[in-house]
């Protein structure tokens, strides 16, 4: 036979833990030890029949060979049923509370760090899909609700309240949970409560406060802990320990904590006694009041943690800003790292504080672009990596300056500010308010099937597993997440690693049979490999190390911190958040895991998906332009591909970051390439459009004007092009990009276009190009409109030197059917056309090598395209009279 059994003492949580042990071990009887709360003596006078317990009085052991233990594992409290142990039958034990030094040593002992036993029972219940009564039900959830403070308590989780709803769908009966919960306070009850607030001494450990009272062991009353409780909540206690003095020097000690600083169980285990994290009693002897609370003032200075240090909470990005920074330029660092102020720096040396309330003062009066030194207070107060939170939280308070540098010797080494301070003391409450969590719930896996080719997908979960086994985490991120969400194909594998990336790519390397470029100062590579063979268009390609292998870009996960705006940034690795965080728009923020648990997961802790479905281009931060300047022709790039909007305030940060002429700090190629990407855009006549509302022309050369000319031109421009791109003719793709720039400099010298080329450091093809348009294209143009009769051979040695960029510049530009028909000619018949002689032909007729052959060749081929000779026999015979003349 099994008997299942408790503490002395019980409480709800003993009582259910009974009934729902009975569940798993129906063939047994269960004892209830000792007394009990009065709560449950109460209800047990009602239902005692009902739940079938015994007493100690009534229970007979000798046929019991399996002892149960519930809610308790140590011996001294289960009464009589000790005497089983001392037997040596099997045990089991279902318990909540931590194991500790001379628990029972059971054959079976489960424990779960829960809120209540019953909760573990519970769960068992529920996968073995065991019924429960209604009855059974409501004490089980009255044990659940008692121990948790009706969920309230820290040390509730969330099978505690998944039980809750289990125990529900069994038909609990909240009402009957809270009568027995909510009770009233007796008469003696509230004498001692009255007695208890005005007793309690309250001290600071660590910067944490605890509560201590005294009382006589007279004025106990059996619900002690209920008073307790009701006292914590009058007081706003969050640790109270109560200590009951009896005559001969005994002293019990009873103790509840609400806060991670204190775990009370350990604190009462040092003196003979335990509980849990939340709760734990202790029953002393022989020690004496003065030396139980000498010895409990050093265990609690032991045992509480100082919560944190400045060195946990200072921000550590951008620690300090130059004396001689701009205004603006401050205002807007201040902003991005979230920041009510920053140190101020001279050679090194700390030498006042600006806050961001200064520096809003200073722009308000049009002094944006005055130096920070003539707005900083100087008079601060620098603290150490070390300083404990609650001397910090003191310092805040009598300092009217809420920052504080925080130094080491003489360096800075981050910084605290009001706002990360109340945050740590205030948790969440102060936090920004979080933005959609949706990683939870979007996986992508499937989308991720369904628009990436099956072998990149293999590539994909190859990655995955590999930091599955290097026990990292992989994520890819930016523009492939977000084309995933939009199903716009996209190959693009930018993977960032919690982890090194580049032992990461060599891993790879080698089970891919990969090339790998490794960029070491960076921590990101590059591999190539020929596992797939597509292209970023999604084209498959042929396998070319450096050229045209698919290629995957891994990093790792790092934050930049700009040293000064628009710089290049400084690395320093961290988190996918501190990644996410630092790119240009939610919707480029967003990260896909790659490990095997979450494969597929979206991680969008900044609303990109939000934003994408609102169609919305919207910074990170408010510094982004200044971080980037470049980000301003990004956001209308994005705009106008997705045909979205940029958000009103990013658009305010966009006119900023160009009235504050950021873009002179920027490498004047990055500008180039952002353009050219503009460019190479379906329809970039309306983000051009867009660029000269935004007043960011200007920046390639102030002369560059978009107006109704130039969108003529661009539209004629596309329709050129897509005829030529659609037309049997077509020898060659053309860079239309290059064909809009040569739009957008249509107003511009010769020497513009050379400046501008050089300044941007275009390529020297392309330069050539822009150049050649200036010089021969309006030339060509007139030529080809010419109302006469214009021979082929003419319309040869117009077009023949010039590149096709400039040829289709040319037509678009003439919006001429008769120079569009020349030019369609020239690229149907005459574009590489060759005679059929040769300079052996030459030279068997007499004539020595000499630069007349190239006038002889070319005057032959002339005749060949005018009609004029048709076949080689013609052609001979025409070189032929050529060199005679020449010989001559
Ligand atoms: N990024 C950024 N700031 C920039 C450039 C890039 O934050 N100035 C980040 C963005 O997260 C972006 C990612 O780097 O998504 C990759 O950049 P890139 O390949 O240039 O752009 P995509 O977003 O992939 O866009 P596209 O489709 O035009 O390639």
């Amino acid at each position: 036979m099994d008997l299942i059994t408790t503490h002395v003492n019980a409480d709800f949580d003993a009582l259910g833990s009974l009934v729902a042990a009975k569940k798993l071990y129906p063939q047994s009887r269960l004892l209830l030890p000792g007394s009990q709360e009065e709560a449950v003596r109460e209800f047990l006078s009602l239902a005692r029949e009902l739940v079938a317990v015994e007493s100690e009085r009534e229970c007979r052991l000798d046929d019991i060979d399996r002892l149960v233990l519930v809610d308790t594992k140590q011996k001294a409290r289960i009464g009589i049923a000790a005497e089983l142990v001392d037997r040596g039958v099997e045990v089991h034990v279902y318990d909540h509370h931590p194991r500790m030094k001379g628990d029972v040593v059971a054959d079976k002992d489960v424990y779960e760090e829960v809120g209540a036993t019953v909760t573990i029972l519970s769960g068992m219940i529920k996968k073995r899909k065991i019924k429960l009564s209604y009855l059974e039900a409501t004490i089980m959830l009255l044990g659940i609700y008692e121990e948790t403070g009706s969920l309230t308590y820290r040390s509730t989780t969330k099978f505690d309240v998944d039980m809750v709803s289990f125990l529900f769908s069994q038909g609990a009966n909240l009402s009957v949970v809270s009568s027995y919960l909510n009770r009233e306070v007796s008469r003696e009850g509230l004498s001692l409560l009255t007695k208890l607030i005005n007793l309690t001494e309250r001290v600071e450990i660590n910067g944490v406060s605890v509560s201590l009272v005294e009382i006589d062991a007279e004025n106990y009353v059996s619900d002690l802990g209920a008073l307790m409780q009701k006292l914590m909540e009058l007081e706003n206690i969050n640790i109270l320990f109560v200590l009951i003095k009896s005559p001969g020097g005994k002293v019990d000690i009873i103790a509840r904590s609400r806060v991670p600083a204190l775990d009370v169980n350990k604190v009462l285990s040092l003196f003979g006694g335990g509980g849990h994290p939340g709760a734990a009693s202790a029953k002393t002897r022989g020690i004496g009041i003065v030396s139980i609370r000498q010895k409990l003032f050093n265990v609690l200075k032991s045992k509480i943690k100082v919560a944190k240090y400045a060195k946990d909470i200072m921000s550590k990005g951008v620690k300090a800003m130059s004396a001689n920074e701009k205004v603006f330029a401050a205002r807007a660092t201040l902003t991005k790292n979230n920041l009510d102020g920053m140190p101020v720096t001279q050679k090194g040396r700390v030498v006042g504080i600006i806050t961001l309330n200064g520096l809003n003062k200073a722009i308000k009066r049009s002094f944006g672009h005055s130096r920070v030194k003539g707005y900083m207070t100087r008079e601060f107060v620098t603290v150490s990596p070390d300083t404990p939170l609650h001397i910090l939280q003191k310092m805040l308070f009598e300092n009217p300056v809420g920052v504080f540098p925080v130094t080491r010797g003489k360096k800075v080494v981050g910084v605290i500010n009001r706002t990360a301070l109340l945050r740590s003391v205030h948790g969440t409450l102060f936090a920004k308010p979080p933005v959609i969590d949706r990683n939870v719930t979007l996986n992508l896996a499937k989308k991720m099937s369904a628009v990436l080719p099956a072998d990149v997908m293999a590539l994909a979960r190859k990655i995955g597993r590999k930091a599955n086994s290097l026990n990292y985490t992989a994520f890819i991120v930016g523009g492939l997440v977000r084309d995933l969400i939009l199903g716009v194909k996209n190959l693009d594998l930018d993977i960032v690693i919690e982890g090194p990336a580049i032992k990461m790519g060599e891993e790879l390397a080698k089970d891919l049979g990969a090339a790998l470029i490794i960029h070491r100062r960076f921590g990101t590579c590059t591999l190539i490999t020929k596992a797939t063979g597509y292209n970023l268009r999604g084209n498959r390609v042929g396998y070319r190390v450096g050229c045209s292998g698919f290629k995957i870009d891994l990093a790792t996960a790092r934050r930049e911190v700009y040293e000064r705006p628009a710089a290049l940034p400084t690395v320093e690795f961290s988190s996918l958040k501190d990644d996410l965080v630092r790119r240009d728009f939610t919707i480029n923020a967003m990260a896909l895991s790659l490990n095997k648990e979450s494969f597929g997961r979206l991680i969008d802790f900044f609303g990109g998906e939000r934003d994408l479905a609102r169609g919305v281009i919207k910074v990170m931060h408010d510094a982004s332009f200044i971080d980037d300047p470049t980000r301003v022709f990004r956001a209308v790039r994005f705009e106008q591909r997705f045909g979205f909007t940029i958000d009103p305030h990013t658009e305010d940060l966009i006119k900023n970051a160009i009235k504050i002429e950021m873009f002179d700090k920027v490498e004047p190629q990055r500008i180039r390439d952002e353009l050219i990407a503009i460019l190479k855009e379906d329809d970039p006549c309306r983000a051009v459009r867009r660029m000269s509302e935004l007043d960011e022309l200007r920046f390639l050369h102030p002369k560059i004007k978009f107006d109704s000319r130039i969108v003529k031109l661009c539209r004629a421009i596309n329709s050129t092009c897509d005829r030529y791109d659609g037309s049997i003719f077509r020898k060659r793709s053309v860079e239309r990009w290059l064909i809009y720039l040569m739009a957008l400099f249509d107003r511009l010298s010769y020497n513009d276009v050379s400046s501008i080329c050089s300044r941007f450091a275009l390529r020297r093809s392309e330069t050539i190009r822009l150049l050649s348009c200036k010089e021969d294209a309006d030339k060509a143009a007139k030529a080809l409109a010419s109302a006469s009769a214009v021979s082929p051979s003419i319309i040869y040695r117009i077009l023949e030197p010039l590149s096709f960029e400039v040829i289709l510049f040319i037509t678009s530009k003439a919006f001429s059917p008769k120079v569009a028909a020349r030019v369609e000619d020239f690229f149907r018949k005459l574009n590489g056309a060759r005679v059929n002689i040769n300079g052996a032909d030459i030279a068997s007729m007499g004539l020595s090598p000499c630069p007349e052959y190239k006038t002889i060749l070319d005057k032959v081929l002339y005749a060949k395209l005018d009609g004029k000779v048709k076949t080689r026999k013609a052609e001979l015979e025409l070189t032929r009279k050529l060199v005679k003349k020449f010989m001559r």
